[in-house]
């Protein structure tokens, strides 16, 4: 019978942080008695099973009403189809009306989740064994791991309360080029930011922008909590404000629709020159890394969000008003509960930050709270978290949690925390002093 010592694999394959993408998605499934802080899940409520029949309706009779004849609308939906995907017009309208975005549907590819659109960008735009991706860090896991499973560098920038100083990204690009490699791009999310929450201020965008230009850096720009701040306070993405074309967006329908769409989008309206002087967007050139990666994207998933987009007039700001809401009562409760059981005047050495919107927050705790702590506290305490060193690119966040708090309403958020605060008082009763 064949079979494998597990380090005769792809050296990615073997490496346990490959493993925090399944670990965060399954905790949940792992420990259904207890309440999961462990994912950025989006809430439950806003999922309809109704609606997947209605907006793939909604898109038929879209594609019905623009007079495509019915042989053309089944082929579209039944058949193997264009590479990039057909709802590229459908999100230039929405990224106009959004988020400022005025780029044409031939600079948009429609991939497998933010995931797909990552690993296209980075397999087409890293061509060299010496070429490095500039990451913040802590980072979402998902970048790292297509970077690595890519054998692309990941070199970090750390982040501050408020995302990453553009002097840091100048002095990090500087710091590779003076290793004798070549700093290609820059990974970030400005709103929001999994794990951490910060949200990058408008003058930081700009000079960030500046620092790319300088440093000749490629940003790529990750942008799925954007439509969740507080009314009136939701910032100007990069790429709105990137005249240079410096930034490529990837874009993601997992929290704005629902993540079983596995959807999501990748905007590059960068100009690529062949060698017989043909110009393509760099998204359309792109389009033979996303063939070969998965020939095309869902259908039905491009139909059922393609109906969700024309319903609402390819504007995603007006439904998601409600769900932002939403988001934002459960972001007060968790930080009115976690006052509560750890008021500042006490002296318990637990504190977090304040995010302004987005799904997680940060939890400092005065022991290491790593992976085994958290089974034991999903166990024994009936509340699982996600311990923070598994977004660090270079250690760090040991005694760190990441809260995700989008998937729980305020009273479970309650319990939830009332579980920690108990796992918590008691790790710290037992854990001898000296080795918190
Ligand atoms: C930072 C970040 N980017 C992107 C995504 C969405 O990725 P996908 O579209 O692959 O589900 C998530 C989901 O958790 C995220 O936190």
């Amino acid at each position: 019978m064949l079979s494998f010592e597990l380090d005769t694999l792809f050296a990615g394959i073997a490496d346990p942080d490959m493993d925090s993408m399944r670990i965060l998605s399954e905790t949940a499934m792992r420990f259904p008695d207890a309440l999961s802080f462990s994912s950025g899940a989006p809430h439950d409520g806003n999922h309809d099973l109704a609606g997947l029949t209605f907006y793939l309706d909604r898109y038929i009779k879209h594609l019905r009403d623009k007079g495509l004849p019915e042989q053309r609308i089944s082929r579209l939906l039944f058949q193997y189809g264009a590479v990039n995907g057909f709802i590229q017009d459908d999100v230039a309208l929405m990224l106009k009306q959004d988020e400022g975005i005025d780029v044409a549907p031939d600079a948009i590819m429609i991939t497998h989740g933010f995931q797909e659109a990552a690993l296209v960008a980075l397999r087409g735009l890293f061509a060299a064994p010496d070429d490095v991706l500039l990451a913040v860090s802590p980072a979402y896991v998902g970048i790292r791991g297509a970077a690595r499973m890519l054998g692309i560098p990941v070199h970090s920038v750390t982040e501050g309360p408020d995302g990453p100083d553009p002097e840091e990204v100048a002095a990090q690009a500087r710091a590779v080029r003076a290793g004798g490699r070549r700093p290609v791009a820059l990974y970030l999310v400005p709103d929001f930011s999994n794990p951490s929450g910060s949200v990058l201020p408008l003058a930081a965008r700009k000079r960030l922008l500046e620092v790319a230009a300088e440093e000749d850096l490629v940003i790529l720009e990750d942008n799925p909590y954007g439509l969740f701040a507080r009314d009136g306070e939701s910032s100007p993405t990069l790429k709105s404000l990137d005249t240079e074309r410096r930034v490529v967006y990837l874009g993601s329908f997992a929290k704005s629709a629902f993540p079983g769409a596995r959807l999501g989008y990748l905007v590059a309206d960068q100009e690529v020159t062949d060698a017989d002087g043909v110009t393509r967007t760099l998204a359309a050139t792109l389009s033979k890394a996303k063939a070969m990666f998965s020939v095309g994207s869902s259908s039905l998933s491009q139909a059922v969000v393609g109906g969700y987009l024309v319903e609402h007039n390819h504007d995603l700001r007006t439904p998601t008003r409600e769900l932002a809401a939403v988001y934002q009562e459960r972001l007060r409760a968790i930080l009115a509960v976690l006052a509560e059981h750890f008021p500042p005047e006490d002296d318990h050495g637990v504190s977090w930050n304040t995010p302004r919107g987005g799904f997680f927050l940060t939890l400092r705790v005065p022991f290491v709270a790593d992976l085994a702590q958290m089974e034991r506290s999903a166990r024994d305490y009936k509340v699982s978290w996600a311990p923070m060193s598994m977004f660090h690119l270079d250690g760090g966040g040991e005694r760190e949690i990441r809260l995700g708090f989008s998937n729980l309403a305020p009273d479970a958020i309650r319990e939830g925390v009332a579980r920690l605060a108990r796992f918590i008082k008691d790790t710290l009763r037992d854990t001898p002093e000296g080795q918190v």
